[in-house]
C-alpha cells in the first residue's frame, strides 16, 4: 500500500486506523474520508458519500490513490432497527467501491464479522470453512460482502482481502451501534461511576479484540504474499472470547469496588444468541502468520490506564 482511502474514518476503528497507517506510510499518504465534516482528525481528509460511485472515483483519481480500506457501514443494532438502509448503505457501498477498484486497479480490505455466522453454525471454534446462515440484516450484508468481495477477485482480477472481526474495544472514539459495544462502555462506566450496567446476558460469550491487533490485522493482512492467500477475503480472527462477567471480573483485579448489574435488552441478547462463542483463526494464521498480543488482561490493563488518562480520572 503507497495511497491509502479509508472510508468511514470518523468511526471506531477509522479514527485509530488513520493515526496508525499515517505512523506505518505517512502523514500524507492517508486519505481519511467519511460522511460528515472532519472535526476530529488531524488527517488529509475528503468528505465522502460511499453510495457516490462517481464522487469516489473523483477523489481516488486526484489523490492517486492505490488501496481503499472500506469501513463505512451500519452496525448489527443500528441495522435491525433500519434492515433497508442497512442494506443500501452495507451493500451498495462496497459495491461502488468494488466497481471503482476495478477501474482504477486498486487493492480493497473490507471488514467481515462474527455476524457472518448464524442458524447452525457450530458455535465453539467456529471453523473458517462452515455454514453461514445469519439471522440479521447485518449479518446478510457481511456474508453477501464476503461472497462479492470473491467474486471480484475471481472475475474481475481485483485484489480483495478481508478478516471477520469480533468485537472491537478501543479507547479512541466510542462504537455506535454494535452489539459488542458493551465491552467498551463497560470501562467507562468503571472509571466514571464505578459500576456497569450490562444488556447482554451473563455467560454469553462473544470473541474480541483490542484495537491494535485489528489494526495489526489490516496491516499485515494487505502487505501479505498474495500467493500464500487461499482464503484472502472473510479470515476468521480472533483474539479473546469472553462473557459480561468475565471482563468485570478483570476489571475488579484494578477496581475491586466495580459492580456489575444486568438489564439484559432482548434485541441485542437474540443477535448476540446467533453469533458464535469463538472462533478458530488457523486459517489466518497459517496464510499470513496472523497473531495476536493482548489477551484479556492486557488488554484490560491498558484500556484503564489509557481512558484514566483520556478522562482525565485519578488512579482509583
Ligand atoms: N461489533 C459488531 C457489532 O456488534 C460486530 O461486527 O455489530
Amino acid at each position: 500500500m503507497k495511497k491509502i482511502l479509508v472510508t468511514g474514518a470518523l468511526g471506531q476503528v477509522g479514527t485509530a486506523l488513520t493515526k496508525r497507517l499515517q505512523q506505518e506510510y505517512g502523514f500524507d499518504q492517508v486519505l481519511a474520508t467519511g460522511l460528515q465534516e472532519n472535526t476530529i482528525l488531524d488527517a488529509r481528509y475528503e468528505k465522502l458519500n460511499v453510495l457516490n460511485g462517481k464522487e469516489m472515483m473523483r477523489v481516488v483519481r486526484k489523490h492517486r490513490i492505490d488501496s481503499v480500506i472500506h469501513l463505512a457501514a451500519l452496525l448489527s443494532a443500528t441495522a435491525e432497527g433500519k434492515p433497508l438502509l442497512a442494506w443500501d448503505v452495507n451493500m451498495n457501498g462496497l459495491l461502488n467501491v468494488l466497481t471503482v477498484a476495478k477501474d482504477a486497479k486498486l487493492k480493497v480490505f473490507t471488514p467481515s464479522s462474527i455476524a457472518a455466522f448464524g442458524i447452525g453454525t457450530p458455535p465453539d471454534q467456529t471453523p473458517q470453512d462452515t455454514l453461514q446462515r445469519p439471522t440479521t440484516m447485518y449479518g446478510v450484508t457481511k456474508v453477501s460482502g464476503e461472497l462479492l468481495c470473491d467474486y471480484f477477485y475471481r472475475k474481475f482480477g481485483v485484489d480483495t482481502r478481508g478478516v471477520r472481526y469480533p468485537g472491537l474495544i478501543s479507547h479512541e472514539s466510542l462504537p455506535g451501534g454494535g452489539t459488542t459495544d458493551y465491552a467498551v462502555h463497560i470501562f467507562y462506566d468503571a472509571l466514571l461511576n464505578g459500576t456497569y450496567t450490562s444488556p447482554i446476558a451473563k455467560g454469553t460469550k462473544m470473541d474480541m479484540m483490542y484495537m491494535p491487533d485489528a489494526l495489526n490485522a489490516i496491516v499485515q493482512l494487505m502487505e501479505a504474499d498474495p500467493s500464500r492467500l487461499i482464503h484472502r477475503n472473510a479470515f476468521n480472527v480472533t483474539a479473546m472470547s469472553f462473557a459480561p462477567e468475565d471482563v468485570a471480573n478483570a476489571i475488579q483485579k484494578h477496581i475491586p469496588e466495580f459492580e456489575m448489574h444486568y438489564d439484559v435488552n432482548q434485541n441485542l441478547q437474540q443477535i448476540a444468541d446467533s453469533w458464535p462463542n469463538s472462533l478458530d483463526d488457523s486459517a489466518a494464521r497459517a496464510e499470513w502468520d496472523w497473531k495476536p498480543e493482548y489477551d484479556l488482561p492486557r488488554m484490560t490493563k491498558e484500556m484503564l490506564i489509557a481512558l484514566k488518562m483520556k478522562l482525565k480520572q485519578p488512579v482509583r
